[in-house]
Parts: C-alpha cells; structure tokens; sequence
C-alpha cells in the first residue's frame, strides 16, 4: 500500500532530508586519499546526532553503521571499517536519517582524488540517470516510466542497470511500498500522484549487472569486479511537480525551513 503524505507530513520529511542532506555534503569533501572509511562513519554520526536526528540504518536489519561506504567494484552496503581510501578510488556513500518520525535516504558515488576518465564518465552517468528518471515524475505517468527512462541513459551510455536492488517508497518506514526498479518497460504500475515519495536510486555497473554479496552478508560487489557507482535522492511528488527534498544546494529549500547549517560546497 503506498502511503501519500499530507502537506505536514511533507514539511517533517523536508525538514529530515534537509539534516541528512547537510551531513552528506559535509561528508563529501572529506573524501581524500588518507581517510579510514570509519572517520567518515563516525564523523556522519555525531553530526547527525548534534543536528537532533539518528541514523536511519545503524541496528537495521543488524547493520553496523550509520552510513553505507561502497568502494570501486563494492555497489551498496559496504561497512565501513580501517580501509584506507587510495587516490583513484569511487566511493559511495548512501546515508539516511529519522527526524521526528520520517526518514531520508541519499547516496552519492566521488572519485577519490584523481580518478581515471572512465570512473568520472561512470559516475556522472549515474547521477544523469537519477535526473532522467525525476524528469518522468509527472502527473499522468506511471510509476516505472520513471524506471524505463534510468535504464535507457544508463544503457544508452554503455553500461549496465544493477537488477538485484531497487529504489523504493519512504517515510515513516525507511522502505515503504511501491518498489522503484531502474529498469523495466514503461506505462506500468501505480500512477505518480502528489503525496508520493520515494527513493530513487540506480545502481550502475561499468561491466555486467550481476552481483555477488561479501562473507560479511551486506557488501554487494559486482560479479565481474567492474566500477560500480550509486546515486540518490528522496524526492516527493507535489502538485508543482517533483522535489527533491535531499538536494544538497539550497534551491529546493522553501520559506519557513531553517538550514541547520550550510553544506560546505552549496
Ligand atoms: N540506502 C539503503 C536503501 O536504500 C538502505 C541501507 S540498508 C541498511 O535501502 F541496512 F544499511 F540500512
Ligand atoms: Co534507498
């Protein structure tokens, strides 16, 4: 059952996108050569905590961490740990919050450094296709005319849609009904209507689309040990379209929605 929000229940999840969308983007320019994957676990977490919110996946489902920090072939759930990120790495960062009842989820992917061409190429085309799926948020649409349009810019630029795992609707549950694929035909599914919000996050491969989890039981990799890259947003669906309430600049945010403080690269 997909649950629409009230103009309130919006305004909470704003409000708790807002914090999390504070503490990713502190957390992005942080991403050096140097930099243990645990720094910027436990530099996410206090932070979160000072801004009044909880990490939304530490203790879920048993995981151990605040944020999920996926390294180059790693596509989700890597835990973070002593590993030493080294110029040349992507990482991705996915990170969520609850902030007085609702949740927030977000994921970025970043080149460590200098990283090669066909890293950035892969990264931006993951980011271009989260866009492109956003641009089908309308009224009169389907639900996965928003997932056929990420797997047409990912395949259109030469690679590969992960099947495994899937965007999805969010809330006072950090996964709610319906499931957003970032793939499949279009036309299909519930229609997008003002109230919705979801998580849409593709999930990229530079190689195949299949995956393999780690003996720790979270990391997913890819099969082939190919790049992978991972980028997302909450974003509602209003009567003026849709919003992204996890946007790291402030040109989402509306009157009446005090920044807990300023992202360092907005
Ligand atoms: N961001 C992930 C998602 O979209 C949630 C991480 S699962 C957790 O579903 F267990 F790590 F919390
Ligand atoms: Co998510």
């Amino acid at each position: 059952m997909i649950t629409l929000k009230s103009a309130t229940e919006l305004e909470a999840m704003r409000q708790s996108s807002r914090i999390m969308a504070t503490v990713l983007g502190e957390l992005e320019p942080l991403i050096r050569p140097g930099i243990r994957t645990r720094d910027l676990d436990l530099y996410a977490e206090k932070r979160t905590r000072e801004l009044g919110a909880v990490p939304a996946f530490k203790g879920y489902r048993g995981y151990p961490a605040s944020v999920c920090i996926s390294v180059n072939e790693e596509i989700i759930h890597g835990i973070p740990s002593g590993r030493i990120l080294q110029e040349g790495d992507i990482v991705s960062l996915d990170f969520g919050v609850l902030f007085e009842g609702f949740y927030s989820d977000s994921a970025l992917t970043a080149p460590v450094g200098r990283a090669s061409e066909d890293a950035l190429k892969l990264i931006a085309a993951a980011e271009r296709s989260f866009y492109k799926g956003l641009e089908q948020m309308k009224e009169g649409n389907r639900l996965s005319d928003i997932s056929a349009a990420i797997q047409q810019s990912v395949e259109s630029e030469g690679y590969a849609v992960i099947r495994q795992f899937v965007g999805h609707g969010i809330g006072r549950a950090l996964h709610e009904d319906p499931q957003v694929p970032n793939f499949g035909p279009p036309g299909r599914g519930p229609k997008v209507r003002p109230g919705m919000t979801l998580a849409i996050e593709p999930m990229i491969a530079a190689g195949s689309y299949e995956v393999d989890i780690l003996e720790d039981g979270w990391t997913a990799i890819t099969r082939d040990r190919s790049l992978a890259a991972h980028y997302e947003h909450t974003v509602a669906m209003t009567a003026n379209g849709p919003e992204v309430l996890s946007a790291r600049t402030p040109d989402t945010a509306r009157p009446g929605i005090r920044l807990p403080k300023e992202s360092p690269h907005a």
